[in-house]
């Protein structure tokens, strides 16, 4: 008998698709009557400043051209699912045009400035349908920001004579995004450009855009090995597990995992900073629990941390700030030069030398899990515990950006990609794709070429004000978070531990289909 690999089968898997998409070429954008009025915003975008989003509705067959030619580029870090907007964006284009070319520029901008890239035909988008990974032209997170390099991009895309260039990326891409449009439109470029929201942090959500794909894929990956830990400790009563999550500033993907998989503990960030916690508070916190588990015969444990702790912390947050100030440590301000020496080496050294290429501390580098083992283990010894505390650290990140897409996000992306081509084919430039009721079954999204202006906001960066699409963090009133902290208090002691086990593809839609829980209960909220 020959096995078949699961690559092989996945890539065998058709997504459903929304039935307006069925009909692409007779589809039609109709503007939402808010938005569009953005004054503050004409200075930077004086051509785009007054685009309107806009819902698409079945129309006459409104398909302006007959041959199209459309770049594409993935941008950031890599989100489960981008291959698919890739082949949902050709499935479209070869249902609108007679004839067609999908070019993928390499390694994300960088392909772009320096017109690296490689023609997208059946073949290749067909090896990497419903697959993982960004590898199929590879990404990176350089920023088109000076007049070179927007000048070098204007020369390739008119090079090639793109009709539009699609850029699925999270929101600092997505901001950019929106200036290429600008710039094309100010420069008589007719290349349209087309956002696509992407990123595992869950942060790149509004009120047109319900979620960011590649985030149901991530916290299902991690909430398997989470759940799989939890297991392991209620076996072996031995240890207790410190697990930090990726997702950068926000929390939602340790709120998800969380609601999930439930621990015994989850740091929420946006508490801490909404309660001013202290760095000291947190252990505290941490020491009682583990204290409490001790005594009633529990040495084990498992608490998760989000990768953003630490700017949450008021205290930690104004010392990171005068680091990024360039300030040496015997210039800091005596309380955060008090800080600073109450930190274990490990991290004063992280902190010092770990820095990005603008010279700010990286804080997604700094070990946030050994922090707080290395503060709770003092702690305990200062209460004088007498009892066992045997912590294991653990980080899970990139081992959730790539995994298979679920079905979810499999499907999600290949109708984002569909939305990309139609909002080409309506014309349009400096819009981002979005479909509406994700909760509802895939016939019933509805597709939205969100304008991106109408997301975008000035706020202060380094002194400046800056054009950004701002990042969405955890609501404390939200329905997550009160769902988990409904919840939590009899997580602590209890071992209500839920194993999520491996993402399913079989044929049981409750198991495989289902969108994530922050999802339903953000739902549940507003409806
Ligand atoms: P994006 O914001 O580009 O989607 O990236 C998300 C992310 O995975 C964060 O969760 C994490 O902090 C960061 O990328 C890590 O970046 P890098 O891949 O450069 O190490």
């Amino acid at each position: 008998m020959v096995s078949q690999s699961l690559e092989n089968v996945r890539r065998g898997y058709r997504p459903a698709i929304a039935s307006l998409l069925e009909q692409i070429e007779e589809l039609q954008t109709k503007e939402s009557q808010d938005g569009g009025a953005h004054s503050e915003l004409s200075t930077i975008f004086p051509k785009t400043y007054q685009q309107k989003t806009g819902f698409f509705k079945a129309g006459a067959n409104v398909v302006k051209r007959s041959r199209a030619k459309v770049g594409v580029i993935f941008s950031g870090g890599q989100a489960p699912g981008g291959h698919n907007v890739i082949a949902g964006l050709f499935d479209a284009c070869a249902q609108i045009y007679s004839e067609f070319e999908l070019l993928g520029f390499l390694e994300g901008p960088r392909g772009l400035i320096e017109d690296q890239w490689i023609a997208l035909d059946a073949e290749v988008v067909d090896a990497y349908r419903n697959l993982g990974g960004f590898d199929m032209i590879g990404s990176g997170r350089t920023k088109i920001e000076s007049s070179a390099q927007f000048e070098a991009v204007r020369k390739t895309v008119t090079a090639h004579g793109l009709d539009g260039l699609v850029v699925i990326g999270g929101d600092d891409s997505n901001t950019n995004a929106a200036l290429l449009a600008e710039d094309f439109v100010q420069h008589g470029v007719g290349t349209q450009v087309i956002g696509v929201p992407k990123t595992i942090d869950g942060d790149l959500k509004n009120r047109f855009v319900e979620l960011s794909f590649g985030f149901d894929t991530a916290t299902r990956v991690y909430s398997e090995m989470i759940g799989n830990i939890a297991t392991d400790a209620r076996s072996a009563k031995k240890y207790t597990h410190f697990i930090k999550l990726m997702g950068r500033s926000a929390s939602h993907v340790t709120l998800e995992c969380a609601l999930k998989v439930q621990p015994n503990f989850a740091i929420i960030a946006e508490e801490v900073q909404a309660k001013e916690q202290s760095l000291g508070q947190i252990v505290e916190e941490l020491t009682d629990l583990v204290m409490a588990r001790s005594k009633v015969g529990k040495e084990y444990g498992v608490i998760l941390i989000p990768e953003g702790l630490l700017e949450f912390i008021p205290e930690v947050k104004r010392l990171i700030d005068q680091l990024n100030a360039k300030l040496e440590v015997s210039a800091l301000e005596e309380s955060e030069r008090a800080i600073f020496e109450s930190l274990p080496r490990l991290i004063q050294d992280q902190l010092l030398s770990d820095r990005d290429p603008h010279g700010n501390v990286q804080l997604s580098h700094i070990d946030t899990e050994k922090l707080l083992v290395q503060m709770v283990e003092l702690e305990l010894k200062r209460r004088n515990f007498s009892g066992a505390f045997h912590p294991l650290t653990h980080f899970f990140g990139y081992e959730g950006r790539s995994g298979f897409p679920s079905n979810f996000d499999a499907t999600y992306c290949y109708n984002l990609g569909f939305v990309a081509a139609a909002l080409i084919k309506e014309g349009k430039t400096g819009y981002l794709c979005a479909l509406k009721n994700l909760m509802q079954e895939v016939r019933d999204w509805q597709p939205v070429g969100v304008a991106l202006v109408d997301l975008i906001e000035m706020q202060e960066r380094k002194g400046k004000l800056k054009p950004v699409i701002a990042k969405a963090l955890v609501e404390l009133d939200g329905g997550p978070f009160l769902s988990f902290s409904e919840k939590r208090e009899g997580w602590k002691l209890g071992d209500d531990y839920v194993q999520s086990g491996p993402i399913q593809f079989g044929d049981s839609a409750d198991l495989c289909n289902a969108p994530p829980l922050t999802l339903a209960l953000e739902s549940s909220v507003v409806s």
